[in-house]
């Protein structure tokens, strides 16, 4: 038998939303006879999630990360579909169910905006009814890996984001859950603090073995934490398997960006990386950007080759964002779904 944890299917949620009028007596029609429409935000999502996994659930804005992980988390019921998690329903069995998870919703705080840290803690210390000695050991670990002692006696809101994504993720893990939920966490921190949150992620799973699923739209997230990448764009998930094989299906594209001491010419380019499969785009002036795939050619010879021949200021290398990484998906998955051109039904 395989080993599951989190099972999902056809998991579906539709928000009901009015249908405007127009112009002021169209409002007052709205408020006395609404019209209504239906947002599929979620459709049909199926997967299972074995015990110590860390998930990637990634998609662009709006695509349904957050409205999944409220079902996951029983905050949300869902339209249709079935979600078990350790054998327990999460919207049905909230109380109990509550015990064995944690979640941290990167766009707002769980914490009390006016109590110190430790206030916030130690109620939910109560709330959880953690034992001391459960209580003494994370806090522990806590100082140890996110340095919360520092400012365990400031009230929240006197905290910086990074601080604060620090004093969530350990308010989220006091009561030693088998099973973390992170809805974008790294959303709005700087790169050190990113880093910092990415680290303790590595090492909390490491640590306590603890199953996570977290929603981002930052690649570098994914690369730094999940084997494991779902990819969901308008409610669906278009790919769900290793980045590995994410990064395959789009070649390793990378973009490279070039700025160059002088002016320098499109055609000039060109017979500098001539004989290699690299693609400068319509660029002018000192500034100029080149596609290639590292399947075909390595990042290094391209650099190699252009830094010999111009003087170069700066170079930037960069992968596809998750906006294009999904737009492509999403062309393959229907391309795969279409009927094949000269195959008859
Ligand atoms: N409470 C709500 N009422 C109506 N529509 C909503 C509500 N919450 C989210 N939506 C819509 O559902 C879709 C998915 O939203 P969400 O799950 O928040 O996406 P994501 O977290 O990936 O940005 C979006 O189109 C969003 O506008
Ligand atoms: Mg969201």
């Amino acid at each position: 038998m395989s080993d599951v944890l989190i099972r999902v299917r056809d998991l579906t949620r539709d928000y009901r939303l009015i249908k405007r009028r127009e112009g002021v007596v169209g409002g007052l029609v709205d408020l006395v006879r609404p019209r209504w429409s239906t947002l599929r935000a979620v459709a049909d999502v199926s997967f299972d999630i074995a015990p110590g996994e860390m998930v990637g659930y990634i998609g662009a804005n709006g695509a349904g990360k957050s409205t999944t992980i409220k079902m996951l988390t029983g905050i949300l019921t869902p339209t249709g579909g079935e979600v078990t998690v350790g054998g327990l329903v999460p919207w049905k069995q909230r109380r109990q169910y509550t015990r064995h998870i944690g979640a941290v919703f990167g766009q707002r705080t769980q914490l009390w905006w006016d109590l110190a840290v430790v206030e916030s803690f130690r109620l939910l210390k109560k709330i959880y009814e953690v034992p001391d000695d459960v209580y003494a050991a994370q806090m522990g670990v806590f100082n140890e890996l996110l340095g919360i002692d520092e400012f365990l006696h400031q009230p929240v809101r006197k905290l910086s984001l990074g601080q604060r994504m620090r004093c969530d993720l350990a308010a989220a893990l006091l009561h030693k859950p088998r099973i973390l939920f992170l809805d974008e966490p790294t959303i709005g921190l700087d790169v050190v603090a990113k880093e910092n949150v990415r680290r303790f992620l590595r090492e909390i799973r490491d640590l306590q073995g603890v199953t996570v699923i977290l929603t981002t739209h930052d690649l570098g997230d994914i690369e730094q934490l999940c084997r494991r990448v779902m990819i969901i764009d308008k409610g669906r998930v278009h790919f769900d398997g290793e980045l590995e094989e994410l990064r395959r299906r789009t070649g390793h594209r990378v973009r490279m960006t070039v700025d160059f001491r002088e002016p320098t010419s499109g055609a000039r380019l060109a017979t500098v990386t001539a004989g290699l499969p690299v693609v400068w785009q319509e660029g002018e002036g000192r500034r100029h950007v080149a596609e290639f795939r590292r399947l075909d050619v390595a990042g290094a010879d391209v650099i190699k080759r252009v830094v010999n021949d111009c003087p170069v200021r700066d170079l930037a290398l960069a992968e596809p964002d998750i906006e294009e990484i999904v737009r492509e998906i999403y062309r393959d998955s229907a391309a795969a779904a279409a009927p094949a051109p000269g195959r008859s039904a």
